[in-house]
């Protein structure tokens, strides 16, 4: 199964991928984790995209596009996978069923999670991510992970600017692709303001 993961910034896409990677076991591919890893490594990559991530701007499409064109074509792709973050532009989602033409496979189903841009901006104002594990959690569970010890931190781009920068670039450039994957029949919409329990639910039941 090959899905993608539509949302504004904060929707749940990662809280929902890591359980779609339990339940179907194939890879939670994030945009976002991978330019994270490259920053933090300060290799090329990392050093090109960390300006426009920490001021909540997209990475210009065709740095993004080859990066991913390389993903896609790992063996653990082959069996599956959830995008996380990608396509983010129309340019991004044509790149990538060219891509997966040439690869011999097509996207299944495209969930976009819906939230409100309030909702959004308290949920990330209080994201924490456990440096260790990579848990997602939020500032109520203290500095500690509950779960392995490890420090909880914040991103650098989850402060309310650039959140609001994030929201907006959102609603510019990404929230056209709901219109392309509804022109494709593919579309699913989630209803993402309920607890983690009842989104998940209803993106099991999308994918029966
Ligand atoms: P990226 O890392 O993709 O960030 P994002 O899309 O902004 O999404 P987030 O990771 O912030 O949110 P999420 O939807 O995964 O929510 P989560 O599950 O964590 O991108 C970062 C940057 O990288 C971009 O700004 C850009 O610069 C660059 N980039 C990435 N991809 C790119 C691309 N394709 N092209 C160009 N540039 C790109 O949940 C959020 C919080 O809410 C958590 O605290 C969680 O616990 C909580 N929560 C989740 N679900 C619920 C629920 N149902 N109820 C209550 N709380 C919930």
């Amino acid at each position: 199964m090959n899905i993608v993961l539509l949302g504004a910034p904060g929707a749940g896409k990662g809280t929902q991928a890591k359980r779609l990677v339990e339940a179907y076991h194939i890879p939670h591919i994030s945009t976002g984790d991978i330019l994270r890893a490259a920053v933090a490594s300060s290799t090329p990559l990392g050093l090109e995209a960390k300006k426009y991530m920490d001021a909540g701007e997209l990475v210009p499409d065709e740095v993004v596009i080859g990066m991913m064109k390389e993903r896609l074509a790992e063996p653990d792709a082959t069996k599956g996978f959830i995008l996380d973050g990608f396509p983010r532009t129309t340019a991004q989602a044509v790149a990538l069923d060219e891509a997966l033409v040439q690869l011999n496979t097509k996207i299944d189903v495209a969930l976009s999670i819906d939230v409100d841009s309030e909702v959004i901006v308290e949920r990330l104002s209080s994201r924490r991510t456990c440096e260790a594990c990579g848990r997602i959690t939020t500032a109520s569970e203290g500095e500690i992970c509950s779960v392995c010890g490890g420090k909880l931190v914040q991103r650098a781009d989850d402060n309310e600017a650039t959140v609001r920068n994030r929201l907006s670039v959102y609603a510019n450039q990404t929230a056209p692709l709901i219109d392309y994957y509804k022109g494709q029949r593919i579309l699913v919409p989630i209803d993402g303001d309920r607890p983690v329990n009842e989104v998940w639910t209803d993106v099991k039941a999308a994918l029966a």
